[in-house]
Parts: C-alpha cells; sequence; structure tokens
C-alpha cells in the first residue's frame, strides 16, 4: 500500500551503516531554520558521516540523556516540521505523530550518522536490533534504548554514559523520499542483486512441482504437541504415530481464544481444524492460537488445509472442484499465514500442509507426520496420492500486449473499490482514458468541501504550517486533519481526471459491510444495466510483528480484502442475473513469499488467490487474482530507496508498465492468479537455516 512502500527491514539495513543519511521522509520540513539546532552548531568540520562515526566510536563518545533527548527530539522537529517546544518526549510518535516505524528508524539512521549508534555496524546482532527498534515508540523510549543498547552492544561503556557532549555533524549522503508498502522482505543480508533486477515488469505464474521423499531427520523423542481435533480420527492416528516415535500428544477441540498456559513445556502445535467435516473455519481464526505459539516460540507451527493436496492448483493429478466466489475453500489463506510466520520465527518448523479430505485418515495422518520430520522442506507442501507438491512461481509472459480497449468500451460499467486512491486510481484513469467505460469508484471516506484556511496550501506541509500557527490543537489532531485533507484531495483529484474521458461517479461505503456494499451493487446495477467489471482493490496495511498484532487489526485487514470479495460473490451469484462480469482481485506477492510484519495483510492476499482458483468454472463470471510487487505509485519512490530495493532485487513497478500488464492481462490472459512484480522469484528465497 501507499501507506507503506519501504520495506521496515530493507530501511533498518540502511541505518546499519550501508546507506549513511540516505533517508528522508514525507512531509519536508516547514520550518526547519527556526528551530534551535544545537547538535549542528556543534559540528564543525568537514568529513563524511560514515568517518565520523569512526571517530566517534574510536573516541568512545558519551551521551547523556539530555544531549540524546535533545538531538532526537531536534531530527523529529525537522522531520516533521513541529516546533521542539511541541514535541513531548512521551508523545506516541506513531499514533500522534504519524511517525511509523519505517519513520522512526530513520530517525534513528539519522542519528546515527551524526553521532554514531551503538551495535550498528555489528552484522550478527543487527536481526535483534531490528526487533527492537521496531517496538521504539516514544522520543524518551528511543533515548532510553541508545543508551541501553550502548551498554549492551559496547560500543559504548557503561560509565561513558555520562555528561559530556559529543561532536556531531550533519549527514553528506543526498537524501531520498520514501513511499509506503512494506513488501516482502527479499533474502536481507549483503547480496547486491542489482543486476538481476529486470527492467520491466514481469508476469508469473504458479505451478505445482513434485517434490522428492520426505528426508525424516527430525527426532520427535520426548517432545510434546498440542492437536486440534479433526472429528473424523485424523488426529487420533497422528497421535498414534507420534507417540511410537516417543512424543506426547494432547489432542483438543479447536479454540477461539486460546489458554495462556495451552503451550506450557509444549515443542509443537497442529491445526486440524480445516478437515472437521461440516465446519467453516476461516483464516482469521486461527490467528490468535498460532501467535501464542509464536510468543511461547514452539518448534513446529503446522496448520493443516484440506484444499485438494494442490492448494487448488490443477496439476497432473487433480482439478479442483469449482466453488463460486462467494463462498470459502477451507483452509484457504492458511498458506499465506503460514508464510509469514515462518518469516518471523525462521528456525522453527513453521509448515501449511495440504492434503485432500477424501482420503483415508491413516494416510493424511502419516503424511502429515512425515512433514513433521523434514526440517529442510518448504514451508508449504501439498499431499495427494501419497505424492508430495510444491508451488513455484514460473515465469510466463503473455505474447500479446493491448489497452483497456481490448477488454472494455464505452458501454461498459466499470466499479473499482479503493479506485479513488493509491494505484487502483491510476488504473481507473486509465481505463476510462482508453475506453470511455462508465467508472464507478468506491471508498470508505465520505466527500466533504475543503475549510476555505487551506485553499493556498499547496501540500501536506503548508497545511500543517498553517495548523501549527494557528496553534490551537494538538500534534496528534494536526496529523489527523492534514491526512483528511490529502485524502479529501485525492478523490477530488480523480474523478477529475476520469471526467475528462468518462462518466464516473464516487460512492462511500465500507466493503466489510456486506449489505452496504450490495446495495451500492444493486444500486449500480439498476441505474446503468450491468457491472461488466468490477476490480477489487480495497485493502489497508497496519504492520505489525505478530507478537503486536490484535486480532481487531488482523481483522481489519483481512476483512476488507476478504469480506469485500465475498460480498462480490455473493451479489453476482444472487442477483446479477445473466451478465457475464469480469472480477479482478487485487493481492500482493506477501501473500505468495510471506513477509515479516504483514501476518494479515499475506493471509488476505492469500485467500483471495484461493478464491479465485476455486471460482475458475464455478459460474460464467471470470475472476482472476493480481498479485502485484511494490509499485513506484504516484512517483513517490526514487534515487536512494529505489536502489536500495534494486540491492535486494526487486524493482518497483513503473505504474505505466504495471497497468499496461492488467490491460494485457484482461485482453489474452487465462491464469487465475498471476504476479506481476518486477523481480525475479530467487529475491525472496529464505536464508538456508532449516
Ligand atoms: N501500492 C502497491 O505497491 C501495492 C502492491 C501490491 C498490492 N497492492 C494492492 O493494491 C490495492 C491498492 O493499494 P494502494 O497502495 O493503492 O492503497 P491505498 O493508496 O492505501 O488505497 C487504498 C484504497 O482502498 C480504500 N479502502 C480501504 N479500506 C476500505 C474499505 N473498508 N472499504 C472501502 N474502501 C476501502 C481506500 O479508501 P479511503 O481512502 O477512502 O479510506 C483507498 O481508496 C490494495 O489491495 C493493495 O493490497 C498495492
Amino acid at each position: 500500500m501507499r501507506e507503506m512502500v519501504a520495506a521496515q527491514r530493507d530501511v533498518m539495513l540502511s541505518y546499519f551503516g550501508q546507506v549513511p543519511g540516505s533517508f528522508t521522509f514525507e512531509p519536508r520540513p516547514v520550518v526547519a531554520q527556526e528551530i534551535p539546532r544545537r547538535i549542528e552548531e556543534a559540528v564543525a568540520i568537514e568529513t563524511s558521516a560514515t568517518e565520523l562515526k569512526e571517530v566517534a566510536k574510536a573516541e568512545k563518545k558519551v551521551f547523556t540523556k539530555e544531549f540524546l533527548q535533545e538531538a532526537v527530539t531536534a531530527i523529529v522537529a525537522e522531520r516533521t516540521g513541529y516546533p521542539p517546544e511541541m514535541l513531548d518526549p512521551s508523545q506516541d510518535l506513531e499514533a500522534d505523530l504519524s511517525i511509523d516505524s519505517i519513520k522512526r528508524i530513520e530517525i534513528l539512521s539519522e542519528l546515527a550518522d551524526r553521532i554514531g549508534l551503538p551495535g550498528a555496524d555489528n552484522e550478527d546482532i543487527q536481526d535483534q536490533l531490528i526487533e527492537e527498534l521496531s517496538q521504539v515508540k516514544t522520543i524518551s523510549a528511543i533515548v532510553d534504548w541508545i543508551i541501553d543498547a550502548a551498554k549492551r552492544f559496547g560500543d559504548v561503556e557503561e560509565e561513558a554514559i555520562k555528561s559530556e557532549t559529543p561532536e556531531v555533524r550533519e549527514p553528506q549522503v543526498p537524501a531520498a523520499s520514501i513511499s509506503r508498502e512494506v513488501q516482502p522482505g527479499p533474502t536481507g543480508g549483503s547480496k547486491d542483486l542489482t543486476s538481476e533486477v529486470p527492467a520491466k515488469a514481469k508476469r508469473f505464474i504458479l505451478k505445482l512441482e513434485e517434490l522428492g521423499e520426505c528426508q525424516s531427520n527430525v527426532e520427535l523423542k520426548d517432545k510434546s504437541f498440542v492437536l486440534i481435533d479433526d472429528g473424523r480420527s485424523i488426529a487420533l492416528e497422528l497421535s498414534t504415530l507420534l507417540e511410537e516415535a516417543g512424543a506426547k500428544v494432547n489432542v483438543i477441540p479447536p479454540l477461539v481464544t486460546p489458554d495462556e498456559s495451552l503451550f506450557d513445556g509444549i515443542n509443537g502445535y497442529i491445526d486440524l481444524r480445516s478437515l472437521i467435516p461440516g465446519e467453516r473455519h476461516i483464516a482469521k481464526d486461527f490467528f490468535p492460537v498460532f501467535k501464542l505459539g509464536v510468543e511461547k516460540k514452539l518448534e513446529w507451527l503446522v496448520g493443516v488445509s484440506a484444499l485438494g493436496g494442490t492448494f487448488g492448483h490443477p496439476g497432473a493429478t487433480t482439478v479442483p472442484s469449482n466453488i463460486p466466489l462467494g463462498q470459502f475453500p477451507q483452509g484457504a489463506g492458511l498458506p499465506g499465514l503460514m508464510r509469514a510466520i515462518d518469516r518471523e520465527i525462521p528456525n522453527s518448523c513453521v509448515k501449511a500442509i495440504d492434503i485432500d479430505p477424501k482420503e483415508e485418515a491413516q494416510v493424511i495422518a502419516k503424511s502429515v507426520f512425515g512433514e513433521l520430520t523434514d526440517s529442510f522442506g518448504s514451508c508449504c507442501v501439498g499431499i495427494k496420492n501419497s505424492k508430495r507438491f510444491q508451488l513455484d512461481v514460473v515465469e510466463a509472459e503473455l505474447n500479446d500486449a493491448a489497452d483497456f480497449s481490448s477488454s472494455i468500451s464505452k458501454s461498459s460499467v466499470v466499479l473499482l473499490t479503493g479506485g479513488a486512491r493509491g494505484i487502483t486510481s491510476l488504473i481507473a484513469e486509465q481505463m476510462a482514458r482508453d475506453s470511455g467505460a462508465t467508472v464507478i469508484l468506491v471508498g470508505r471516506s465520505e466527500l466533504q468541501d475543503e475549510d476555505a484556511k487551506f485553499q493556498n496550501a499547496q501540500d501536506e506541509g503548508e497545511i500543517r504550517k498553517i495548523l501549527i500557527d494557528e496553534a490551537i490543537c494538538s500534534p496528534k489532531e494536526i496529523e489527523s486533519i492534514v491526512k483528511a485533507v490529502k485524502i479529501q484531495r485525492e478523490i477530488k483529484s480523480t474523478v477529475t481526471r476520469i471526467s475528462k474521458y468518462s462518466p464516473v461517479q464516487y460512492y462511500s461505503c465500507d466493503v466489510r459491510d456486506e449489505d452496504e456494499f450490495a446495495q451500492i451493487l444493486d444500486e449500480v446495477q439498476a441505474t446503468l444495466g450491468s457491472i461488466d467489471l468490477i476490480v477489487h482493490g480495497a485493502g489497508v496495511v497496519e504492520d505489525k510483528l505478530i507478537g503486536d498484532k490484535s486480532q481487531e487489526s488482523f481483522n481489519r485487514v483481512f476483512d476488507t480484502k476478504v469480506n469485500g470479495a465475498k460480498t462480490i460473490g455473493n451479489w453476482l451469484s444472487e442477483r446479477n442475473g445473466t451478465t457475464a462480469t469480469t472480477v479482478v482481485l487485487f493481492g500482493s506477492i506477501s501473500g505468495v513469499f510471506g513477509n515479516k510484519g504483514q501476518v494479515d495483510y499475506a493471509t488476505a492476499n492469500d485467500f483471495l488467490d484461493a478464491m479465485a482458483i476455486f471460482a475458475k468454472g464455478a459460474s460464467a463470471n471470470r475472476v482472476i487474482s493480481i498479485d502485484w510487487g511494490p509499485w513506484a505509485g504516484g512517483g513517490m519512490v526514487y534515487g536512494e530507496l529505489e536502489r536500495e530495493y534494486e540491492k535486494r532485487g526487486v524493482g518497483l513497478l513503473d505504474p505505466t508498465d504495471a497497468i499496461s500488464n492488467l490491460a494485457s492481462e484482461l485482453a489474452f490472459g487465462s491464469e487465475s492468479q498471476v504476479i506481476v512484480m518486477r523481480s525475479n522469484p530467487s529475491a525472496f528465497l529464505k536464508k538456508a537455516s532449516r
């Protein structure tokens, strides 16, 4: 999403000495010159930021708490435009000042360049530092962290944290802007993959690949497992196998809210609830118990889905049964959930195992048991007819290119959720330009008139300055007004741009509300006769590590995607009559590869993929899920950040290029799930830790 294009990890890696001082963020400071900048005044010599760090380390610089607080406050002030006196050290930077974890890390990056920071150059502790820094949310907490890290990581000795002030300097490296979607953390590490980044978007599909036998190299003796009962003896058969291998087993019914003590003394958890006949368990219901498993550092976390043994992908051995878009395939989203967990705890055995529920309980139990003993296996394994499969991401370019006039025309009606903002708005505009089709935009925000006092404010910085000068609002209130004005402007701008080419209408609706959304679909159909193309682009991200993620937050991210798609599916089955409608679901490579901090987003996007795959052939409607790589939407990402991504093998999609890929897909594609990214799958391979 546009709120978060930069990967937190990437930013962190650049903080750790790789690209000193290379990041800044919007909004640019509006009153920077007025801010007292004691740390800058202390600067006199011309050396690079890196040299300065060396000097600071060599001289074992000392930091007082007051000095550090002033230094951090000055940087926050510069970056936000707020005068230091409006910044309270105990203010929540994220909630009150819209400084998300990426921006917090940028602040530390800047501090690292000015005064040097503990542990910054030590590759062995970088992961630990990333985890720690993502939790630090106030200026005081940042200061406390620096002091604590200085003691622990030894750049500064404990007794040196006293009352002197170190020399500091301005960073010398030019700044870049950041954009906002956290995309699947590529491999990280130091390998420079720049040369492998494709110049343009590439199209990939998923193909089943048969795997060899399990390696069975893990000892289960004396390990303890909790199993969720499947109600049809698979859990019992699996218990027998585990007990024969010397493990202890506790079989329990599915849990909504797990007891904190559930995993005390337990090594592994195996969730078989998707296999319970006649029950529907949605992927978001699995979250609380897997979260507890992550917190308790279990060695095995396993979710079993009943998608047919091939994750719904047709292969040599299977053709999936068709499930209309509005219905949920059993265990959909579980692979995405497990992939994201696997990214956060790479040294545990985290697996999604897909089985064919029609097979004998004993056969299924044996297959699942085999995967538990194979520590080096793939995170997602499908098993059918005793054969093991994984999904491979393979390139599959379309031979022909087209614009949107090949799939829609002036008489078409196109409805786009999330279409008034972000990447979907760019697509809506191009559709209008190419075809003249009637465009219906659906978004959460209600359209409002702008306060006259902002009429001369050109950008966020200027809106913020007006509010700061009024001195009647807190920074938290100011941020909320700035955001609201920005959203209104973006929606109005989209409507104006589209209206040059097509009739256009904006509806305010929360697509999580099935009745409200279905009513809009009804109204559009009643007024315009049909809806020929629906693009479900609505989405939100609320990135947090699993331990910090609440069920409410998970649900918001999940429901926006999944409930929206479900309503579209149900509406098509029940009320669309005979018209065939094409439905495009916007997913993300986060669902395909997993991503640290995006357990909800990865689950939801994977769920959409499964919905599209199973919907194939279920009705006359065509359903496609497009898993996008990160976009350079609206020119927000350039310069240093783009180069950082590319170093890790992930290029940002050029919007024109990405949009033309979608147009060609609609014209010539026939797959249910397509990945469009400017990277090669190798960029997302995990470190060979297991
Ligand atoms: N940008 C990327 O690089 C990227 C990469 C991969 C996938 N994607 C996918 O592409 C889609 C668009 O992403 P984006 O970056 O353009 O996002 P964005 O700029 O944040 O825009 C999201 C849009 O969705 C709308 N929306 C959110 N929740 C909604 C709800 N409950 N009901 C109705 N509308 C809702 C928002 O409306 P309001 O503004 O009114 O709240 C906004 O118009 C998402 O599905 C995302 O997962 C994007």
